[in-house]
């Protein structure tokens, strides 16, 4: 056995991989996860995976048994019934809930049943809503019920645990530190009116999806019986306190034992568990708490009687009955038996120490790991020093890793590069604002100085001011193995931690070039360089063609991603999205003014007069990285060939010369640094992209020295048109445009943008079969070409400025063959 792998058995072997259970994680892998094989799956808290067995027990019954709609009265119908009830019960079973006390309310999944807690409780001007500061946005969603019925709200944060005697035993108390109180009604409301009756609301989760920090569920208790003391001072301490738990991610490894802790409300969602149905959850709600729920709406499922013409309604008893909305999804709810079995089977607190041991080995592993001047590499989102009333940390490891220099990598570039090793996790805030400027420490002042930048969710800007906004989180679940841990933990080493004599991490971008086989010294070392191809691609995303030479315009190579096809609902259509978009040819003759367009899929090619199209078809405005252009567009018959070209409908748009564009906001390009100074078509950065073929050789050297040594198994050679450069340059050695400022191509002067930062699209290629995807090549040029979190090939640049008047110049042309002068002026 590799002696790691007996290392880390020898310190967590009795609880990792199901020692006592009826398989262990290896056969629980080998049989049941078998899809799995070559994917490291590390994002268990964003939706955990379902067995492959368990799949097939859901196929076997929904193709063996016949479940009517449980509102009609046929023995299909029963059976559904019968069904639905049972899951009620499985779920109350799993909390430790007495169906005396509880009921299961199945919702489409945890944030609707947080909705409905929101909608249907009943707030009053004397009512508050209190909630910890790590909270998903799904529980702060509640927020906006309470404060727009009158009710207050503000967050807390819980520092300290103190267990004191009491007659019957210890008994824990907790101080709270409360944030500012938010109301939003203009009336003051008397602090001595506060005094009474109300109804107060206090939510946590049992698990932070952001750190994995679990809160006590002592919380419960002292919160619901103890507010006066906790709460001394503040005006809602006399209030009736009920307490909501969001156990959406704890669930999955520790649900929490209603008997013990009798939350009012607690929300769950089935994926996070068992993976699968999707689209149901619950909210499994006390009796007498769920009574006091005041529902508006009524519908099909939840009404005993309605006269459709007069205000008369009466809804039905049963809890359950009276919130469900129509008819709940019955199938998804017959499905999952088919998950409890299979936790069942493991046990929930085996599963629980499995995952405990995985993480605490990772977190161990990563906060290790140290650069060779020392520094450490890891910062692990888990403070020791806190004093909450926290008993442990559930299955998640979130953290951003460090430069030697103590600057940040950028989260986005810690999951490209993991996509590209086949490791699949989740970054950025993980909809838990409040633990995410708790744990960054990023005040108000930093978060709304982030929005300003045009940071929002989703987007690119993982490092702003020299803070990350967000993390990486790694999370496992209950199929999840040492050796999905150990793979994470290699490619964290070899690709963030800097090593003596090493400078693969993206600090000095011109590394030494592998030499070409099949070159001799002399052209390696020569100083001249010519213009080897020109290719146009007049429509963003479709192929381009080369051409011997070509004229420029005001906006770079003449037609140069000029047309652009837009979907019905507004997107830009890229192969990003749309590989098959590569099939589709182009070709201009400029003598005729026509271009020509084919497709595989149309059998007819189509023919666009350049001239007289813009005629054709009325204008419109098309945004595009944060600039609003005025385009022009075409015939139905124009738009159908295209439509039918990429299999969706949409529509061609020219880019329209005649009108300026406008700038909508500098940031909303999510990150992409564009060309802002000079009139650029359609292109996502800049006029030109230029890249050195001796760059592209040393790039397909260093892929075929990784396949003799095995990283590969298919040797790659990768043509530069993958590139979808402008111009391809030959001469001089590798990597050597990177310094270029500027450079003079024939009488033409062009200025370098600088390095162009590569996605994912450079992986899809276009052979005789369709379109294949592979890791190749930016798995390689991620190896030794990275800066500030980029993936670098090829430079951008921009036609000189003294050079705008082309459009009037008819010896404006690129020529293939034209000698290139760098730093020329
Ligand atoms: C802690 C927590 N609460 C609530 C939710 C919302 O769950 P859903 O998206 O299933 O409604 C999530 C989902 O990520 C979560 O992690």
């Amino acid at each position: 056995m590799d002696p790691e792998k007996e290392e880390f058995l020898e310190e967590f072997g009795a609880d990792y991989g199901y020692p006592s259970g009826p398989k262990s994680i290896d056969q629980i892998r080998a049989t049941e996860f078998k899809r799995l094989d070559g994917l490291v799956y590390l994002d268990h808290a964003g939706s955990t995976l379902y067995s492959e067995l368990q799949m097939e027990a859901v196929f076997r019954d929904l193709t063996t048994n016949v479940y009517g709609n449980p509102h009609s009265q046929s023995d299909s119908s029963s059976a559904t019934c019968e069904i639905v009830r049972e899951a009620r019960q499985q779920v109350l079973e799993y909390f430790n809930a007495s169906p005396k006390d509880y009921k299961c309310i199945f919702t489409s999944g945890a944030s609707a049943a947080l909705k409905l807690v929101g909608e249907a409780f009943p707030w009053s001007q004397k009512s508050c809503f209190m909630y910890t500061m790590e909270n998903h946005n799904s529980v702060l969603g509640i927020r906006e019920y309470a404060l727009s019925q009158g009710a207050a709200a503000f967050a807390v944060d819980i520092e300290e645990t103190v267990h004191h005697e009491v007659s019957n035993g210890i008994a824990a108390s907790v101080s709270l530190s409360q944030h500012q109180i938010q109301r939003r009604n203009e009336e003051k409301v008397l602090e001595e009116e506060l005094i009474g009756d109300a109804y107060n609301l206090f939510a946590f989760p049992s698990e932070c999806n952001f750190s994995g920090l679990r809160f006590s569920l002592d919380l419960v208790k002292i919160i619901k019986e103890d507010s006066e003391k906790i709460l001394e001072g503040s005006p809602f301490c006399n209030g009736r306190w009920m307490v909501l738990v969001d156990a959406a991610k704890g669930c999955a490894t520790e649900p929490p034992d209603l008997s013990k802790y009798p939350a009012d409300f607690v929300i769950i969602s089935f994926y996070k568990i068992f993976g699968y149905p999707t689209g149901l959850g619950a909210l499994i709600a006390r009796n007498d708490a769920a009574k006091l729920l005041k529902k508006t709406y009524f519908s099909g499922g939840t009404v005993a009687a309605s006269i459709s013409d007069i205000d008369f309604v009466k809804r039905r008893e049963g809890i359950e009955e009276l919130f469900e909305d129509g008819t709940a999804s019955f199938l998804s709810i017959a499905s999952i038996r088919h998950g409890f079995k299979i936790l069942n089977s493991l046990t929930i607190s085996a599963i629980g120490r499995h995952t405990a041991a995985l993480a605490t080995y990772l977190r161990k592993m990563l906060l290790a790991l140290r650069h060779e001047n020392g520094a450490s590499v890891c910062k692990v989102y888990k403070s020791d020093s806190l004093k909450v009333l926290c008993r442990e940390w559930g299955p998640i490891v979130s953290f951003n890793l460090k430069r030697p220099d103590g600057s940040w990598f950028g989260y986005r570039e810690v999951e490209k590069l993991s996509s590209l090793s086949g490791i699949q996790l989740r970054t950025g805030c993980f909809c838990n604002p409040g633990a995410c400027a708790k744990y960054l420490g990023l005040s108000h002042l930093d978060l709304r100085s982030n929005m300003e930048a045009g940071h929002v969710c989703w987007d690119d800007y993982d490092i702003l001011n020299g803070k990350p906004t967000g993390a990486v989180r790694v999370s496992f679940g209950y199929m999840s193995s040492y050796e999905d841990a150990k793979k994470f933990i290699d490619f964290v080493k070899s690709s963030f931690v800097s090593l003596p004599n090493q400078t693969g991490l993206g600090y000095h971008l011109r590394e030494r070039s592998i030499p070409f086989p099949d070159k001799g010294l002399e052209s390696r070392f020569t100083s001249s360089f010519f213009l080897k191809s020109i290719t146009i691609y007049p429509i963003k995303s479709c192929a381009g063609f080369s051409t011997e030479k070509w004229p420029l315009s005001i906006s770079g190579l003449r037609y140069d991603h000029e047309w652009l096809l837009k979907s019905l609902t507004g997107e830009i259509l890229t192969q990003k999205k749309l590989p098959e978009m590569c099939l589709i040819s182009t070709f201009i003759d400029l003598h005729w003014g026509i271009m020509f367009v084919e497709s595989p899929r149309c059998k007819e090619g189509l023919q666009i007069n350049l001239k007289s199209d813009l005629k054709s078809g009325g204008r419109e405005e098309v945004d595009l990285y944060g600039q609003r252009y005025e385009a022009q567009g075409y015939t139905n018959e124009v738009n159908n060939w295209f439509s039918l070209a990429i299999g969706r409908t949409c529509c061609l748009l020219r880019y329209s010369m005649s009108n300026d564009y406008l700038l909508l906001n500098k940031c909303k390009n999510g990150g992409m640094r564009r060309d802002m100074q000079s009139r650029v078509t359609f292109a996502n950065e800049a006029q030109f992209l230029l890249i050195s073929e001796e760059s592209v050789s040393d790039l397909n050297n260093r892929i075929s020295s990784n396949v003799q040594k095995g990283a590969f198994e298919m040797p790659v050679q990768i043509n530069p048109m993958r590139f979808r450069p402008n111009l391809v340059i030959s001469g001089g050695e590798p990597y050597v445009e990177d310094e270029w400022r500027n450079l003079k191509i024939g009488n033409k002067y062009f200025t370098s943008l600088g390095g162009c930062n590569r996605c994912q699209m450079i992986n899809v290629v276009h052979t005789a079969g369709g379109v294949q995807k592979s890791n190749e090549p930016l798995a390689t040029l991620a190896s030794y070409r990275r800066s500030k979190g980029k993936i670098l090939f090829g430079i951008l640049l921009r036609l000189h400025e003294t050079d705008y008047e082309v459009e009037q110049e008819t010896d404006s042309w690129l020529q293939v063959g034209q000698e290139v002068h760098p730093n020329s002026f």
